[in-house]
């Protein structure tokens, strides 16, 4: 077997040519989907995947095509906050059949085929420097999932995003530059730090993010009705529009192990910032002048 380095240049394989047109193909099933929209943070746990979900539901509620695409492809968790788990998913003519809840929303999710304990198949052959490799089939798998999938005409595709600055920006790489993005923090002074870092290096790389959102900005305290402090300190806020602030609510948890039923008339304290969060997501894209998706060569 040759090595790389005894490979003279691409071995035959045209791999530009494998890559741009992987992209034109990207681009073209992506078509009819108006806003992508991209949550992520550069840390763990702040509540990327639920605010997703709700953020979802709240704007099906305003009547809104969305769908929503899980891009944790080790640790994916929009099919059971969906309550889609046990929905198979459709092949086609025209390709992948992303999975619908009754109330609209389309969510593609790996955990919709994967059993719980089994982890996505991402080992290669390659020994040695397989944590690149791993990294790169990873891109790779996601780029293919999305050129599969028969999105249709979508007004936004919320894209959940695994945590993590470096990641953020490999998914970011993938999804193309008209690609927005919502940062998730939490009001501590460690969360927004972490965050801080991760504004920073997709500003060095390019991308403006439309603002932030501030998960569990409080406790929502079901028996008094009233939205308690949470974290003791003084939040340092990012510098963006914060688009959200959104208390933690004890009922979250169960919902999103249930599969979280539609949006019906709640007026919570936690329900009502997230329709606000919502209606400041479509102000801040109807603002943003879209980029050309730039030429793959
Ligand atoms: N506003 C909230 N109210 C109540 N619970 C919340 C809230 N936001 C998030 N949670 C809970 O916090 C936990 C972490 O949330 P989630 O999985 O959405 O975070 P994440 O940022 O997507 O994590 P990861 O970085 O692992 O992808 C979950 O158990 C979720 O139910
Ligand atoms: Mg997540």
């Amino acid at each position: 077997m040759k090595r790389y380095s005894e490979i003279a240049g691409d071995g035959g394989s045209d791999i530009l040519g494998q890559v741009i047109e992987q992209r034109r193909a990207q681009a073209a099933s992506l078509a009819g989907v108006g806003h992508l929209v991209a949550i992520a943070s550069g840390k763990g746990g702040v509540g990327k995947s639920t605010l997703t979900l709700v953020l979802g539901l709240a704007l099906r509620q305003r009547g809104r095509r969305v769908a929503i695409l899980d891009c944790d492809l080790n640790g994916p968790c929009q099919a059971q906050l969906a309550g889609l788990q046990e929905v198979p998913w459709h092949l086609s003519e025209e390709g992948l059949g992303v999975p619908r809840r009754a109330d609209g929303l389309g969510v593609l999710s790996l955990g919709g085929v994967l059993a719980a304990e089994q982890p996505m198949p991402l080992d290669s052959v390659a020994q040695g420097d397989a944590h690149t490799w791993r990294a790169t089939r990873e891109m790779a798998m996601l780029s293919q999932l999305i050129t599969a999938t028969s999105w249709g005409e979508l007004d936004l595709l919320l894209v959940d995003l695994p945590p993590g600055s470096e990641r953020t920006l490999h998914h970011l790489g993938v999804l193309g530059a008209r690609t927005s993005v919502v940062l998730v923090t939490l009001p501590s002074a460690l969360a927004t730090g972490v965050v801080s870092r991760s504004l920073g290096a997709l500003r060095a790389a390019g991308h403006e993010p439309l603002g932030y959102l501030e998960n569990m900005a409080g406790y929502y305290c079901r028996d008094c009705g009233e939205v308690r402090s949470l974290f003791p300190e003084a939040p340092r806020s990012l510098d963006l529009p914060c688009l959200g602030s959104i208390p933690f609510d004890p009922e979250w948890a169960e919902r999103g192990d249930r599969g979280w039923p539609p949006l019906g008339e709640e007026r919570d304290p936690a329900l009502e910032a997230v329709g606000h969060a919502a209606e400041a997501l479509l102000a801040s894209l109807a603002h943003r002048e879209s980029p050309e998706e730039e030429d793959p060569r």
